[in-house]
């Protein structure tokens, strides 16, 4: 591999371990839960908040993230953001009352929801056009890899006194990784053109990209800029007539990607599967391990194989896919009462890991990869950041409604993955109406769609 590439790969992977603190911090919950119940024996108003407050900060991060990118550059707010990982994740380790653990997973979701905009938008913004999709989905494996870490301590602790603070230290590990690697890395040569920083763009490009080939890009990422520099954007500009596909795309990818119920397994898979009758709660447990191992590796299968398939393409399959076994997991519930209890266990954990696998190539990278890429650079921070604030929206009322619907009939009779399955449907419709190709496509190409 040449020494230019390799470079982008350490500093995407450096990045992209904000990726990892977000699987990490969302992840560890439905381990560490029970112990700290244990501990403290949580109201239900308690205990919903401290699943909660890492969603709610994180609609409140990226709400803030955007104009920070904007303002600060994409380095410093990554800075920021694992200053506030150290901080947040200290403070729930040592908490010593539920509302200390609650503020501790607040900070926690603030600095999720600013590693949620600004790591994928600076992935796009480094990346040579070409492999740009593979490094995007390097924050997608980096997420999963950390949901995997986050079950393996839940694993491991489990049987250690003080078992849910030795897993909230480890995710003080990663943060602190983040803070030193982040002052290593280049600063985005797109933001640094928006700031009028030509030369210190030209000497990042060309670090990071072919020698030959810098000069024409400068000339494209300048010339998308040129008529807009002087302009202040604004979040009207977002709602225009002009942006508005993108912007249905935005908030549209996600609201499928979460209302197909991922968090609903990632969060409570171990009660998931102790609804289709697994009895003691450590097999339910390595099961949910599982659900971890096939999300990190069918991810290193997106991140393989997503630039040369396309995006729509990759689409198609896995919503396919997640369709189908959605509808497996609700056929098995629904007619539970005639079938045997072995049928209904291997149909549930089966379809559960089939649909992590149709969702890991598909709707868990594509998500982030589309807002990082569809907008023009001169709203890309704010827009990128609206389209993170409606993950963590979408994914706050599936978190909150899920435990509710599954303790009524809904839950026993598969109703819930029926209404899953019916979003992942439109999501096809989604696909062939709304979103277009971008394998291979400038980003200053894309942006030309929109003048
Ligand atoms: C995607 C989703 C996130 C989910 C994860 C699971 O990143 O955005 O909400 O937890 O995939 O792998």
């Amino acid at each position: 591999m040449d020494r230019k590439l390799l470079l982008t790969y350490v500093i995407a992977a450096i990045a992209a371990t904000g990726g990892l603190l977000f699987g990490f911090d969302t992840g560890v919950i439905n381990v560490a839960l029970p112990f700290i119940k244990q501990e403290w024996n949580l109201s239900e108003t308690a205990e919903g908040w401290v699943v909660g407050a890492v969603l709610a900060g994180g609609m409140a991060g990226s709400l803030l993230s955007g104009r920070l990118a904007d303002g600060l550059g994409r380095k410093r707010i990554n800075i920021l953001a694992a200053i506030i990982f150290v901080v947040g994740s200290g403070i729930a380790a040592l908490a010593t009352s539920p509302g200390m653990l609650i503020a501790g997973r607040l900070f926690l979701g603030l600095a999720i929801g600013i590693v949620s905009f600004s790591v994928p938008l600076y992935l796009a913004e480094i990346a040579p056009s070409n492999i740009r999709g593979r490094l995007v989905t390097f924050f997608q494996l980096a997420i999963t890899l950390g949901i995997l870490i986050s079950y393996l301590c839940g694993y491991a602790f489990a049987g250690y006194e003080n078992s849910w603070r030795l897993m909230f230290w480890a995710g003080f590990i990663p943060a602190a990784l983040l803070l030193i690697g982040m002052f290593f890395v280049p600063e985005s040569p797109r933001w640094l053109l928006s700031k009028g920083r030509t030369q210190d763009a030209r000497t990042v490009l060309l670090r990071l990209h072919e020698t030959e080939a810098v000069d024409r890009e400068l000339g494209q990422i300048e010339q998308a800029m040129s008529d807009e520099r002087n302009r202040k954007a604004d979040w009207r500009e977002l709602f225009s007539a002009r942006l508005r596909i993108p912007l249905l795309i935005g908030i549209g990818i996600f609201f499928i990607q979460q209302f197909s119920g991922i968090n609903a397994v990632i969060y409570y898979s171990t009660r998931i599967f102790g609804m289709a009758g697994f009895g003691s709660s450590t097999t339910s447990i390595m099961a949910t391990v599982g659900v971890g191992v096939v999300n990190t590796i069918s991810t290193l299968i997106a991140v393989r194989f997503l630039d040369q398939w396309g995006r729509k393409p990759i689409l198609y399959v896995g919503l396919t896919g997640t369709a189908i076994s959605l509808a497996t997991i609700a056929a098995a519930f629904f007619f539970r009462e005639s079938i045997s209890p072995d049928l209904l266990k291997l149909l549930s954990v089966g379809g559960v890991y089939v649909y992590i696998m149709f969702f890991a190539i598909s709707l868990g990278p594509m998500g982030w990869l589309l807002i990082a890429e569809v907008y023009p650079l001169r709203i890309r921070g704010f827009a990128t950041s609206m389209g993170s604030f409606y993950h963590w929206f979408f994914d706050f009322w599936v978190s909150f409604t899920f435990p509710i619907m599954a303790a009524t009939s809904l839950g026993n009779n598969g109703g819930i993955f029926m209404i899953y399955t019916g979003v992942v449907l439109f999501g096809l419709l989604f696909t062939r109406f709304l979103v277009f190709e971008t394998k291979g496509m400038s980003l200053e190409a894309i942006e030309e769609r929109w003048k």
